[in-house]
């Protein structure tokens, strides 16, 4: 018998899709879920440190003046340095090597010669790296100088969103209780949960079952087993979840063009827990 809650879910997320999002989805490029080995889960780690260690290498970088080109050249040429590729560039059809999603946009932004970093601006930074064919997906919030009292707190509110979820994490837990802490979380705070896009299996291939919703209820979706390995990756906004996509097909942006945050892990389940993969 198939969970009716466990349909409901997938069915609004596909549904609530616009055209660019759906393909996003069909790039789920399968339903069931992989555990995987010890001999993966080791290049999985390599991957996820190295993209952590970019975010590290980027921070200096984030400051009044920059254009968000700047900060994809750097990233591409420190990745190819150190032997490994940018999973964005080229998939399906991203013209860049990160994304770059400043303010309103809530996540997809791309790198551009003519945007220039101010003070007072939050920027998230997304990299995914492919190192021995394994993806390391990571994020996280910069500020451009002195941001508002409202952005602090929007940006400290997503990341322990972030850590809610990845506090769920344990075999037996459901699909469902990650999202239901970050939802309860960030809604007690006074802001909203994005529902079109989610978190997502990872190994070699980039986006992958499960979906990850970053809201939803308790006790609802699949159990987690050992050897799964997926992204929590809430995205976090001051008024409306709601989304809207830019001609471009990539970049989204809030609905009311309010602040929007996000960060990201990629992580493992453990026989008793998690384990991070791109720890910074
Ligand atoms: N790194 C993003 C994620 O967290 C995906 C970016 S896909 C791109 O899943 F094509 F937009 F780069
Ligand atoms: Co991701
Ligand atoms: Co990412």
């Amino acid at each position: 018998m198939i969970h009716l809650d466990a349909v409901a879910l997938r069915l609004h997320v596909n549904n609530a899709l616009s055209p660019s999002i759906q393909s996003y989805n069909i790039l789920m490029e399968q339903e069931v879920i992989t555990l995987l080995s010890s001999r993966e889960i080791e290049k999985m780690r390599r991957a996820g440190r190295l993209a952590a260690e970019l975010l590290d290498y980027l921070e200096p970088l984030v400051k009044p003046g920059v254009s968000t080109l700047k900060l994809n050249d750097e990233a591409e040429r420190w990745t190819q340095a150190h032997g490994a590729k940018s999973a964005p560039l080229g998939y399906h059809g991203f013209p860049k090597s990160i994304c770059t999603s400043v303010n309103e946009v809530v996540c997809h932004g791309i790198p551009n010669a003519r945007q220039i970093l101010k003070d007072g601006d939050i920027i998230n930074i997304d990299v995914t790296l492919i190192v021995e064919g394994y993806h390391g997906d990571t994020s996280k919030m910069y500020f451009v100088g002195e941001p508002s009292p409202l952005a602090r707190r929007l940006v400290e509110v997503t990341d322990k969103c972030r850590q809610l979820g990845i506090e769920q994490v344990k075999p037996g837990a459901k699909i469902g209780d990650i999202g239901a802490a970050i939802q309860d979380y960030a809604e007690s705070q006074g802001f909203s949960v994005v529902r079109d896009f989610v978190g997502h299996g990872i190994s070699n291939i980039f986006h992958t079952a499960p979906q990850i919703p970053h809201y939803g209820k308790r006790g609802t979706g699949k159990k987690l087993r050992p050897g799964m390995v997926f992204t929590i990756e809430p995205m976090i906004n001051e008024g409306t979840w709601e989304v809207e996509v830019m001609k471009d097909k990539w970049t989204a942006l809030t609905k009311d063009r309010k602040l929007s945050a996000q960060c990201e892990h990629t992580l493992v389940v453990t026989t008793s827990g998690y384990e991070i993969l791109t720890q910074y």
